[in-house]
């Protein structure tokens, strides 16, 4: 009888590539969504140029201390006990992801 592992090492090899390259998968068209999202939902409480409201101010510098996984589980699940919504209902995982890359590198707010 043939040891299921090595096949269990094929799965996970063709995998991996996928994984890697699922965050630049989502469509140009849904990029263009999430940043209207982000400057237009996000920035009612962050500010409509992330420089802060009710809620902080989101500069590329801070948006670095966490790591990108960590940064997207925040906006996934909010901040228990703030006015800081969790968006778990409108996003996926990837998505969430794909907006803690833009917060880490893309917005023009860096100081
Ligand atoms: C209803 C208001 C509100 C909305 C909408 C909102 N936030 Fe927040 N957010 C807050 C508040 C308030 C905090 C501060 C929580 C705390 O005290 O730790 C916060 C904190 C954060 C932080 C952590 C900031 C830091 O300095 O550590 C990030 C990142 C963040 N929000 C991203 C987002 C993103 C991305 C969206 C849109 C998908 C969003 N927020 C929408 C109110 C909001």
């Amino acid at each position: 009888m043939p040891l299921p592992a090595p096949r269990l090492l094929l799965l996970a090899l063709c995998w991996l590539p996928a994984a890697a390259l699922a965050d630049s998968a989502l469509s140009p068209a849904r990029q263009a969504e999430l940043e209207t999202l982000l400057y237009q939902d996000c920035g009612s409480c962050h500010g409509m140029t992330l420089r802060g409201g009710l809620g902080p101010p989101l500069p590329q510098s801070r948006m670095n201390a966490y790591d990108r996984d960590g940064l997207a589980a925040l906006i996934l699940h909010g901040v228990p006990g703030t006015a800081m919504p969790g968006w778990a209902g409108l996003l996926s995982e990837q998505e969430a992801r794909w907006l803690a890359d833009h917060l880490q590198h893309d917005t023009p707010l860096d100081e």
